[in-house]
């Protein structure tokens, strides 16, 4: 038996890590490539970077840092949060990324003798969160790439304390329109009450269509079982700096924070997100990239005969057959991507949309590879 096997229980060793994009500095190493010509679209950044006023505000906050820790209730982000969602203070809760606050839940509600509901291809953080507790996985078939509600909520057993969805979706892209959460909500409070946990993780929820938005903050007034997540990561480009946050009533907020490391935000991130919420163009320009982006990839992919999830999110799951080859492929013309095999989805690639000129070099190589013997 060997020391690993020793120390650590039986969840822990089942446990299969998680595979983060590879970074550029790892793939000019690997490859001998240039990094200014490698392109990463694997990790579902900002490829306009983050916005002047942060950069700016990022100077500041640098020169002003003295050593000290940061403030462990991060009074002033909470304090704009608060304000743009007309809720408490004692409603929010601050993340190390919004990854921390998935990590949070499962601390707070889920151990040996609990499961947890989620959905097949669903962000794999839900699996990894569960499993590192020691509790029951419910992974639940998805239906069309995206979360079947209705079998989600068959599926929640006695010892069921939290349900995972992720709307819209990683590595997917689908997306549940107001109506179904709602009834999904409201069905798991009449019949659970508050003994099951309903964490909405609406990491990409910047980059819906107007008309697809809905104010999930309002219900966690209605819904006392409800947290809400969102992230600084993704549209307002911090994933960096690693700043999420969660919304949830006063109960449930006191349960995640007796979990929470005092200082889990840092203090450049803090003041950065602080000013991130308040460039509203920014993160207008962002969308609108995003949107010309995504249409750019979904055109190439039809006009390269390859069966595509339509997409809410910056990215796109796209059928490419071997995918393990395709991406070996890509990766040595110097185009990062990510596979999916991890996730159930041996035959797709998910592509961030990135620049134009980006998505341009993407689609070429993919085309080639593709042609390639
Ligand atoms: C659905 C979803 N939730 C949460 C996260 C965590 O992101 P972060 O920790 O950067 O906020 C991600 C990141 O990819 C994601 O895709």
């Amino acid at each position: 038996m060997s020391l690993s096997q020793t120390l650590a229980p039986a969840h822990i060793l089942a446990i299969a890590p998680y595979q983060p994009g590879k970074p550029i500095s790892e793939l000019a190493r690997e490859f001998g490539l240039d990094p200014t010509v490698i392109i990463k679209l694997a990790s579902n950044e900002n490829p306009l970077g983050c916005s002047g006023r942060v950069r700016e505000a990022l100077s500041e906050a640098a020169a002003l840092m003295q050593g000290r820790y940061p403030d462990p209730n991060g009074f002033d982000l909470k304090s704009v949060l608060a304000e743009r969602y007309d809720v408490p203070m004692s409603w929010l809760t601050l993340g190390n990324g919004s990854n921390d606050l998935l990590e949070l839940a499962s601390l707070a509600f889920l151990d040996e003798g609990t499961s947890a509901v989620y959905a097949q291809h669903a962000f794999m953080v839900y699996r990894l969160a569960t499993q590192a507790r020691g509790a029951r996985h419910i992974m639940v078939a998805a239906r069309d790439y995206g979360h079947d509600l209705d079998a989600m909520f068959e599926a929640i057993a006695e010892d069921t304390r939290l349900v995972f969805i992720a709307n819209p979706n990683n590595p997917t892209g689908t997306f549940l329109p107001a109506g179904e959460v709602e009834h999904f909500l409201t069905r798991v409070e009449d019949r659970y009450g508050d003994r099951v946990a309903v964490l909405l993780d609406e990491a990409y929820n910047e980059f819906l269509d107007p008309a697809e938005r809905f104010d999930s903050a309002r219900w966690v007034h209605r819904f006392s079982n409800l947290i809400v997540t969102r992230t600084f990561s993704k549209a307002y480009g911090l994933a960096g700096l690693r700043v999420g946050y969660a919304l949830a009533q006063e109960r449930l907020t006191d349960l995640l924070n007796r979990v929470r490391q005092p200082f889990n935000v840092n203090a450049l991130a803090q003041a950065a997100a602080r000013v991130a919420l308040a460039d509203e163009d920014f993160v207008q320009q962002t969308y609108e990239m995003n949107r010309v982006g995504r249409i750019q990839l979904s055109d190439g992919f039809r006009a390269a005969g390859l069966d595509f999830v339509p997409s809410h999110t910056n990215f796109v799951l796209v059928r490419v057959g071997d995918a393990a080859r395709v991406n070996q492929g890509l990766l040595r013309q110097g185009v990062i991507v990510r596979p999916v095999a991890g996730d159930g989805l041996p035959e797709h690639l998910r592509v961030t949309v990135g620049l134009p000129e980006e998505n341009r070099r993407f689609l070429s190589t993919l085309v080639d590879v593709l042609a390639a013997p």
